[in-house]
């Protein structure tokens, strides 16, 4: 038995129920209109006749005083939290601005297929939005970057929703109490979460591997709880077909042990960039050739470049001596550089 209010019941004599949104595990979304101005919001509501635990009231308060403190384009912006009682219920509500497009989750459900580069649009955008959540004082940490929890419109344009699951510092004396992070309520999404959260704790390089469990799911359109793992370390490289340098940022964002992943966000999004402005320079895109091929290649080139320059050396002119000792130091550099960059490919 569900005791949620009817489509089209107004809300706060102002807020009109117009469509049911995708739900969690302890709210139901709408889309409202509110009658005052005739805008389109999205309301949070929480039922006191369904909420088993009091402490999911604190996490939809908790919610709703983290939105009214951010400001920044990417994520929605707090409008209203209110309490409304009925004859035979009572609901806590959050109102949010709408934010346009679909979720990522839903995308990839409706098939679409994320380029590398649009991906690394992705993630660059996250990053920004992740940077400014993490140099807050006191730090926020999103704690469940997903894809049902990323936005994105037709333009690109990405943002970052739900903030239930939210950990500051100064709510952490609080969260004992409420028995939230003491491990006896674990928060975030399995898949989506790295280890350390299991047990209670929330850094910022845990939304690091969050946002890595999210770009691994676009690319490779399987969710990371259902990809192999050994010892704890999700085995992602089999599902996805990028490049060597963003797999390497991958990896790292998807150690076991945040000790060994990107502490902050500012050098993952330095990586990034280094990426993208790779791709969008090099004029000539050359297709992803098999190593072997690569080093078999550039030793037959070598090879021809060597007999050319001894076997016609009489007929070259005789400023060329000079000319061959530089081009062959040239040459050898170049080989060197190209073997360590095919063996080493981090960016
Ligand atoms: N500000 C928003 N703008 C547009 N759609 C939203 C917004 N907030 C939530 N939604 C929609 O409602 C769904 C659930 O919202 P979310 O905040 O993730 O709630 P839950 O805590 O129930 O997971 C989202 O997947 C999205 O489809
Ligand atoms: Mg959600």
């Amino acid at each position: 038995m569900l005791y949620t209010p009817d489509l089209n019941t107004i809300l706060k004599h102002r807020y009109q129920l117009v469509q049911s949104l995708p739900s969690g595990n302890f709210t139901h979304n709408y889309l409202v209109k509110d009658q005052k101005n005739n805008h389109h919001y999205v309301l949070k509501l929480l039922s006191l006749r369904e909420a088993k635990e009091w402490k999911n009231i604190e996490l939809l308060k908790r919610e709703a005083g983290i939105l009214k403190h951010l400001n920044h384009p990417a994520i929605p912006a707090y409008v209203d939290f209110f309490h409304e009682k009925t004859s035979d219920n009572s609901y806590y509500c959050l109102v949010q601005s709408q934010v346009e497009g679909k979720t990522l989750a839903e995308w990839v459900k409706q098939g679409r297929h994320f380029s590398e580069p649009e991906t690394l649009n992705i993630a660059l955008a996250l990053t920004d939005i992740l940077e400014y959540l993490h140099q807050l004082s006191p730090p926020i940490i999103h704690r469940d970057i997903k894809p049902a929890n990323v936005l994105l419109d037709e333009q690109g344009k990405v943002s970052l929703i739900d903030f239930g699951a939210v950990r500051d510092k100064i709510l952490h004396d609080e969260d004992k109490t409420l028995g939230i992070g003491d491990g006896s309520t674990i928060i975030g999404t399995y898949g989506y979460m790295p280890y350390e959260q299991f047990k209670g704790k929330a850094i910022p390089a845990s939304d690091v591997y969050s946002l890595g469990a999210t770009l691994a799911y676009l690319l490779s359109h399987t969710d990371p709880a259902d990809m192999k793992s050994v010892d704890m370390q999700l085995c992602f490289e089999p599902y996805i077909n990028v490049s060597p340098a963003l797999v390497q940022v991958l990896k790292k964002m998807l150690q076991v042990n945040w000790k060994k992943r990107y502490l902050a966000v500012n050098p993952l999004k330095q990586h990034l960039l280094r990426i993208q402005q790779g791709k969008k320079s090099s004029r000539l895109q050359l297709p992803n050739l098999p190593h072997w091929l690569g080093h078999a290649i550039l030793s037959i080139s070598v090879i021809l470049a060597l007999y050319f320059f001894f076997e016609h050396e009489e007929e070259l002119p005789p400023w060329i001596p000079m000319v061959k000792f530089y081009s062959m130091q040239r040459i050898f550099y170049s080989m060197i550089l190209n073997i360590m960059r095919q063996l080493n490919p981090s960016p």
